[in-house]
């Protein structure tokens, strides 16, 4: 079984949370396969708030309609990805740029339900390169005081988030304490969003593997 089919797996677990009313989409691969199953229970829903420019489209042509989060207020549902998830489920998000839309909805949601094949959960978070959204005009200074935290920041050249803004991404950071860093990150001028999600981790991590599905909270 191969890596897709293993998210496909964790997607279609993740169609028993949903409930009903307006639930917030996540973006990526994985929520892809989520989106298009989705569209097979479109009528237990009224539709969704989504987290990016391409999943809105994609639920637009499997005729869900999609709310903006002003008008909806608090959702009781979540479903997104990520790119990987320690044992506290407490991620990195980002690897599809858009985390700064999915963070808002992952606090404006009651349940976090987080997808993925089962390589994405690890001891420690840090392997993944962490995305770090910026305002353009922030890109050097910002890299600068990466730098003084450890880490090495890559520019991901010719990208632009849905915001306008760029995204720097970082390895080599220790992440032992995903919160402080997470903080420290946050607090740098010109960050508009760290893709760590440790205060606001999920709730319930789905992790789909070649034997079925496997479920932490
Ligand atoms: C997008 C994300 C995604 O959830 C993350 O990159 C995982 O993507 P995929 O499901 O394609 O592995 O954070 O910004």
């Amino acid at each position: 079984m191969n890596q897709d089919e293993m998210k496909r797996r964790a997607a279609q677990a993740a169609l028993d949370y949903v409930e009903g009313g307006i639930i917030g989409v996540g973006t990526g691969s994985t929520v892809n396969h989520f989106i298009d199953l989705l569209a097979g229970i479109k009528g237990r829903i009224d539709g969704a708030v989504s987290s990016s420019e391409a999943s809105t489209a994609r639920l637009t042509r499997h005729g869900i309609a999609v709310f903006d989060l002003n008008a909806v207020g608090e959702l009781s549902l979540y479903v997104d990805g990520a790119d990987e998830s320690n044992h506290r489920l407490q991620l990195i998000k980002g690897g599809g740029g858009a985390l700064t839309r999915e963070k808002i909805i992952a606090d404006a949601s009651q349940r976090f339900v987080c997808i993925a094949d089962d390589s994405k959960l690890v001891d420690t978070l840090g392997r993944f390169p962490l995305p770090v959204e910026v305002i353009p005009m922030a890109r050097g200074h910002v890299a600068r005081q990466l730098v003084k935290l450890g880490g090495t920041p890559v520019w991901r050249e010719g990208f632009v988030t849905d915001n306008g803004n760029l995204i720097l991404d970082v390895r080599h950071l220790s992440i032992e304490d995903p919160l402080a860093i997470e903080q420290q990150i946050n607090a740098i001028p010109g960050v508009v969003t760290v893709g760590l999600f440790a205060r606001r981790p999920a709730d319930v991590l789905i992790l789909g593997g070649p034997d079925g599905t496997k479920t932490l909270t």
